[in-house]
């Protein structure tokens, strides 16, 4: 009679997490309709379908569940499944060596930065997250960085003086120090206004990013310098991941390399689209650099990758510098 109970019970149980769907909380900052926003919803749209449903992606867009810092720890203890912070802030977690990234212009164009983050440093740099209670799935692309202020930013001298928003990153702070200008960190959600109550005098973004955060009616000038990148690292809770039944985690995975696709299919085009809006609002002038001053800022602002040596790791640096072809002995 016991044992027909316990018989019983372990069906319903087993049943009922047969039954039971996967909720996965997926926690950004910024806008839907940006390059990460959409690959976001992408993964959650591809998640359901390829798990016939067993799991469903829920993306909380624009800081709505948790800021830059608060989703870090909201992953760790489990409190979301999922994120995608920029690659700028990885340094709190004590794995320093993503801001590798962040140097101002140690890529030239998108495809020196996939043979980093397709090659072997993007993988060290995934094993090295896994020690934190981390798993690395994917890398997304946003795009190359442009400045904003409002005064025309066109040499180095420009800069100075001037309270640039930067992400907390260590390398982002040199950047700017670089150029005497005073770096101030601060989370993605408050930048709109902070610029607009002149807490801070300019900032830096990718165009997808200012335009859809309106920074654009809050800063008169932008210039096109593509001097840094910004993109994104696709992590997930180590342990929740690693519980999943390997039937549903490799068709996440499946899904994972498809929005990956998707991502980085439509950064560049969604970051043109943004410059253009930017552009025709009239809000904003968009400055061109010249050579030879996209050239001097260049000069200026290499030097932050020799200071930032100790903090990244010289290895690191020099397996960037080897996939790319960079050699700043050379500028
Ligand atoms: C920023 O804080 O400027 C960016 O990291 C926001 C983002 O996620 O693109």
């Amino acid at each position: 009679m016991k044992l027909k109970y316990i018989l019983a019970a372990a069906l319903l149980a087993v049943g009922l997490s047969a039954s039971a769907q996967t909720i996965i909380k997926f926690s950004h900052v910024v806008a839907t309709d940006t390059p990460k926003g959409q690959a976001a919803e992408f993964f959650a749209k591809r998640a359901n379908e390829l798990t016939g449903g067993k799991v469903k992606v829920e993306v909380y867009a624009n800081s709505t569940l948790y800021k830059d810092k608060e989703e870090m720890e909201a992953l760790q203890i489990g409190a979301v499944q999922m994120l995608a912070p920029s690659l700028a802030k990885f340094g709190p977690l004590g794995v320093r060596d993503f801001e590798v990234f962040d140097l101002p212009f140690i890529f030239d164009n998108d495809a020196e930065l996939h043979k980093v983050t397709t090659g072997a440093v993007g993988k060290k740099l995934f094993d090295k997250l896994s020690t934190k209670g981390i798993t690395g799935l994917a890398y997304w692309d946003n795009g190359f960085k442009s400045f904003s202020a409002n005064k025309p930013l066109k040499n180095p001298e420009d800069f100075k003086g001037l309270k640039m928003r930067i992400q907390g990153s260590k390398v982002l702070e040199s950047q700017m120090r670089s150029v005497g200008a005073l770096p101030q960190v601060m989370a993605f959600s408050e930048v709109y206004q902070a610029l607009q109550t002149g807490v801070v005098d300019g900032t830096e973004n990718p165009h997808s990013n200012l335009y859809t955060q309106k920074m654009h009616e809050v800063q008169k000038h932008v210039t096109l310098t593509d001097h840094g990148y910004l993109g994104y690292a696709v992590i997930t809770n180590k342990k929740f991941w690693d519980g999943l039944p390997a039937d549903v985690r490799g068709q996440l995975e499946k899904a994972m390399v498809e929005a990956t696709v998707y991502a980085n299919k439509i950064a560049k085009s969604k970051n043109d689209d943004a410059i253009a809006a930017v552009r025709a609002s009239g809000k904003t002038t968009v400055y061109t650099p010249t050579a030879a001053e996209r050239m001097a800022l260049k000069k200026a602002m290499v030097k932050v990758h020799k200071e930032m040596e100790s903090r990244i790791g010289k290895e690191t640096i020099d397996s960037v510098y080897q996939a790319t072809g960079f050699d700043p002995s050379k500028l």
